[in-house]
């Protein structure tokens, strides 16, 4: 692929909560000097209240009804890096339009991992359950096969998620040697 056409292509990150996609594309943006953009952020600042406050005064489809409307936004554009909310993806229409826009990778983590990083936080209003382990199974269970059809896909198990944004940098310089 060449370098110009790459430059066009939208970076979109994929992957479950906790997976490394805000560290992974604030760092992606810095170092290749693009936009970055958050699909939480923007309907954050659309609806001028944090997501546990959407989740629990509007409910859940009241969000995804404005997270399609933000992904079809972010879709039209060109040469972003796109940090996506972990249920982005899980809806087809949503991830085909992404793909499509750019080059896409999933940042794939087990359950284990995202119980470690998100265990006594409480601001991913899906995991606000008794048993968060279980619902993380569960949810992933159900979405892997639809975050699998990024272009990419990056272990994101360590820590160390400046790893993966080494590996997510060397596949695009490689596809547009
Ligand atoms: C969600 C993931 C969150 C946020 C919302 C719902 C999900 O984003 O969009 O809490 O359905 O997995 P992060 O993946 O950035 O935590």
């Amino acid at each position: 692929m060449k370098a110009g056409t790459i430059q066009q292509k939208n970076i979109v990150l994929v992957g479950f909560m906790a997976s490394g996609k805000t560290f992974a594309s604030k760092e992606i943006a810095l170092r290749l000097g693009r936009q970055r953009v958050s699909t939480d952020e923007m309907i954050e600042k659309r609806e001028g209240r944090p997501i546990a406050r959407i989740f629990s005064e509007s409910g859940e489809p009241y969000f995804r009804a404005i997270e399609k409307d933000v992904v079809r936004e972010v879709a039209a554009q060109t040469g972003l890096v796109i940090d996506c909310g972990g249920g982005v993806a899980a809806n087809d229409e949503n991830f085909k339009a992404l793909r499509s826009s750019g080059i896409s990778f999933y940042l794939e983590a087990t359950p284990e991992s995202v119980y470690r990083r998100t265990k006594g936080k409480t601001d991913r209003p899906l995991l606000n359950v008794a048993d968060p382990l279980q619902k993380i199974k569960e949810l992933l269970a159900q979405r892997d096969p639809h975050y699998r059809k990024a272009h990419f896909i990056v272990d994101s198990n360590e820590d160390n998620i400046g790893k993966v944004v080494d590996e997510i940098l060397s596949i695009l310089q490689s596809l547009s040697a």
